[in-house]
């Protein structure tokens, strides 16, 4: 095994292929180097920081266990000091220490199982009226669907009950998040008139105006709203202490933001997962069957649906909506035969850890059955990540996921377009790139696999 970082012109390379697509650049890194990988500086003296590529269930236990020695690290443009950009992106997922603490403890409540257990039914029918809106037959870029799915559901219980009021704030914030990844801004950000970073600057400034004028609509008349924005307004932590308006501001963007696009993911790869797998989609059909006949699942149902569990389970495995995560070290810290500098970059990924064949034999076999025998630990199974930053909102998208699928595939019977092209993007999430085109039928229960091609053949064996 070749421990010895990787410096000068292979560096270089690295570096763009990492950018390009992280998943494939970490597999070959690892396939190649080894868990541990040191990407070092271009050229001599350059002050370009270390990057670490850390694989496996130690390596996460390390990094993602021990917040104090490693923090999480911007993919967010700063924006100028005092900007609305600067405060929009700032919520759970930029803080750290104590502060991160506090505002953990404030932001949870509303996404306890109880609390979750309340959005079941704006989660059924915001996915029956997309249903409604369907028609056998017909073609459609699911990827797209299911980003209007999470998004107008994410809206809902996050910022109102009431469509007119919470999809125009939904919409701005993802908006915010195209404008937050375009080239431009990264490569020219140059807060002039006319230029794209500016454009995202003003953007920010027009989101956060309409965040603070929902929240002052609430602190007028506190109960008469029930959305999450409402609940963390009311919260106060051991001390008696709220959260300020900038601290509103900053958590439900980010709430947000992590929400919407990561379960549009996880329901795409789900859909395509199952469409491509007659015989699961057959054995789940059984089940649903069994448990609902036909009707929307109940709360009481949800934990009956075991095998769509396993399905939901093996699907964020295969294909996990977030690749991996990115934390820096703040201060020197032994990582097997390495020192890794203050402010090194690690990379944990996910996707490599889900693929290890010593954990999941035949890892890129999708096979839900396989859950009726494994526990993996947390740091062996990580779709929303571990340890004490731990994704917040799983039983949100756990329980999204559950009433979505069982309502969709009831009803539908879903065929990828023979012949597609499905390669990966990777942003923080991984989604298809060029979308996924499918065929909606009557649920005949004729299922048949597709031919398709692309980069998602390496990802998962198709029959
Ligand atoms: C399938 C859906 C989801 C997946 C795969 C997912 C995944 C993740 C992952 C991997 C992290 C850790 C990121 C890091 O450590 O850098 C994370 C953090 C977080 N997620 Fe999720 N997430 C999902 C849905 C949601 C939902 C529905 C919400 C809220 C409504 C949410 C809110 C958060 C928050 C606030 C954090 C930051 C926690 C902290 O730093 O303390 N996520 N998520």
């Amino acid at each position: 095994m070749n421990t010895a970082p990787i410096i000068g012109f292979e560096a270089a390379r690295e570096y763009l292929n990492l950018l390009h697509d992280p998943v494939a650049s970490m597999r070959s890194l690892y396939e190649r180097r080894g868990p541990l990988v040191v990407l070092g500086p271009v050229a001599l003296g350059e002050p370009t920081k270390l990057h670490v590529l850390a694989v496996g269930p130690e390596f996460n236990r390390q990094v993602l266990g021990d917040p104090a020695k490693f923090r999480p690290t911007g993919l967010f443009l700063r924006g100028p000091t005092n900007s609305a950009q600067r405060r929009v992106r700032f919520g759970l997922t930029r803080m750290t220490g104590e502060q991160h603490r506090q505002q953990r403890q404030l932001v949870m409540p509303p996404f306890h199982k109880t609390a979750v257990r309340s959005y079941h039914d704006l989660m059924t029918g915001i996915t029956t009226q997309m249903l409604d809106r369907w028609r056998p037959g017909q073609r459609y870029d699911i990827y797209s669907e299911m980003r209007e799915l999470t998004l107008q559901i994410a809206s809902a219980v996050l910022f109102s009950h009431d469509p007119a009021e919470a999809l125009p704030l939904g919409r701005l914030v993802e908006e915010w998040l195209r404008r937050s990844f375009a080239g431009p801004v990264w490569l020219f950000p140059v807060n002039f008139p006319g230029t794209p970073y500016r454009g995202l600057i003003r953007h920010a400034e027009k989101m956060e105006e309409r965040i603070l004028a929902m929240i002052a609509k609430r602190r007028r008349s506190p109960e008469a709203h029930n959305d999450v924005l409402s609940l963390l307004i009311r919260a106060r932590d051991d001390e008696n202490h709220g959260m300020t308006d900038t601290e509103l501001v900053g958590q439900t963007t980010i709430l947000f933001m992590a929400s919407f696009e990561t379960t549009a993911s996880a329901l795409t790869w789900t859909l395509f997962l199952l469409a491509q797998h007659p015989a699961v989609m057959h054995e789940l059909m059984g089940e649903l069957d069994a448990v609902l006949g036909g009707n929307g699942p109940t709360p009481e149902q949800l934990p009956q649906l075991k095998f769509l569990s396993y399905v939901i389970q093996e699907s964020m495995r295969v294909l996990p909506p977030v690749p991996y995560t990115v934390r820096a070290a703040t201060r020197y810290v032994k990582m097997g035969p390495h020192t890794v500098p203050t402010g090194a970059r690690i990379f944990c990924s996910h996707y490599l850890t889900h693929h290890l064949p010593d954990i999941y034999p035949e890892p890129e076999r999708f096979r839900p059955e396989r859950w009726r025998e494994i526990e993996p630990n947390q740091y062996e199974y990580l779709p929303f990540s571990a340890g004490p930053r731990m994704c917040i909102g799983a039983m949100f998208a756990t329980q999204l996921l559950q009433i979505s699928l069982a309502t969709m595939l009831q009803r539908f019977r879903f065929t990828v377009v023979p012949e597609t092209r499905i390669d990966r993007a990777v942003r923080i999430t991984m989604q298809p790139r060029h979308g996924l085109p499918m065929m909606i039928f009557e649920n005949d229960r004729k299922f048949t696999a597709s031919e398709v091609r692309g980069q998602i053949r390496e990802m998962v064996t198709l029959p």
